[in-house]
């Protein structure tokens, strides 16, 4: 894990150096601050590194690749601000979530100007294929939304099976780490061949990541994951954890029936652990970035930190 930190920090320092630049978009105060906060906590930059290191492996620079990777950063943390409202969330990257520190109108509106700066920014790539681009961020951006409204609405169904939640992740999570993938070859080739390809490791790796995600919501430590931990369960997400533990339950009377009316998260954790759903998801994690290893294999997509970033990916804390 150390080593993996060491390896992405110069892809990050330079994806940082690009969202200082936008320290002084503008002399409004009340836009300018939250989100020159929020460009500086510590995320994990890790859209912009798949995004540079796929054009660094096609192209042998990622120079050409900074727009897209910065324009898709930009788009994550504009959702993340929302989504932080949506999910009453009050930390994020180890500190306070924007409308949290501000108010609400004020993280609304710092998450609308973040989409037009991400726009602006992908705007300034010299692609050949920019037009490709721009339409595959809009709709990435749509989709996103569609996840986060099925997301939504499951909070308060008890009928969700996995497919409609592995759909939702689909949706608010792989299709952007699909579309990192994709901007990093787009950002230099007039030619589309490896696209497909790319595309579903992309989705492989956003289901693992999603997975994951929700894995760290109940067994993550909280400062060292930077977010609320117990969140999904306090919100009745439905998530892999709790919709496995649900039909392990139903076939288990031993088990508490219902997650959700445990009184408290530590209960709720202890649950999931004994019902041996913990387990699964890793297993679930494992395979589909397996699937996208060999994907990546079979283009000979060879980039030494790809392979480091998978394994980061299925043991990640934070
Ligand atoms: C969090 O994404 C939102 C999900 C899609 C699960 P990250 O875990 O990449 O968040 P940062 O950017 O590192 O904070
Ligand atoms: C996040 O899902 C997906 C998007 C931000 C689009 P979560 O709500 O699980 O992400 P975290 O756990 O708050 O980062
Ligand atoms: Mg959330
Ligand atoms: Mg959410
Ligand atoms: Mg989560």
């Amino acid at each position: 894990m150390e080593s993996f930190k060491k390896i992405l920090r110069p892809y990050q320092e330079r994806v940082d150096m690009e969202l200082r630049q936008f320290d002084n978009f503008t002399e409004v105060e009340l836009l300018r601050d939250p989100i020159a906060y929020f460009f500086t906590l510590p995320g994990k930059r890790i859209r912009p590194l798949i995004t540079l290191i796929t054009a660094e492996h096609f192209y042998n620079s990622y120079e050409n690749a900074i727009p897209s990777a910065v324009a898709i950063e930009v788009l994550h943390d504009f959702t993340l601000v929302h989504d932080d409202i949506m999910d009453d969330d009050r930390f994020r990257r180890g500190c306070e979530t924007v409308h949290a520190k501000w108010d609400l109108g004020t993280a609304v509106l710092s998450g609308d100007a973040m989409i037009a700066l991400a726009y602006r920014k992908l705007l300034t790539s010299s692609s050949p294929q920019l037009m490709t681009m721009i339409n595959a961020f809009t709709d990435g951006m749509y989709v996103v939304c569609e996840g986060q409204a099925r997301d939504k609405a499951f909070e308060t169904r008890d009928d969700v099976n996995l497919d409609d939640y592995l759909l939702m992740i689909s949706q608010k999570t792989a299709r952007l780490i699909s579309l990192a993938f994709e901007f990093g070859y787009l950002s230099s080739a007039s030619t589309t061949d490896a696209l497909g390809a790319l595309k579903e490791m992309g989705e492989h790796i956003g289901l693992a990541f999603q997975v994951r995600d929700d894995l760290l919501d109940f067994m993550a430590d909280e400062k060292a994951l930077g977010k609320d931990v117990g969140s999904d369960w306090r919100r009745k997400k439905k998530t892999y954890l709790t919709i496995g533990y649900h039909q392990k339950a139903t076939a288990n009377p031993q088990l508490p029936q219902d997650l959700f009316a445990l009184p408290e998260f530590p209960a709720a954790r202890d649950a999931v652990v004994e019902a041996g759903i913990v387990a699964e998801a890793q297993e679930f994690i494992d395979q589909q970035l397996h699937r996208a290893e060999s994907i990546a294999d079979a283009i000979n997509f060879s980039h030494p930190v790809l392979h480091h970033l998978l394994q980061f990916l299925a043991k990640r804390g934070y």
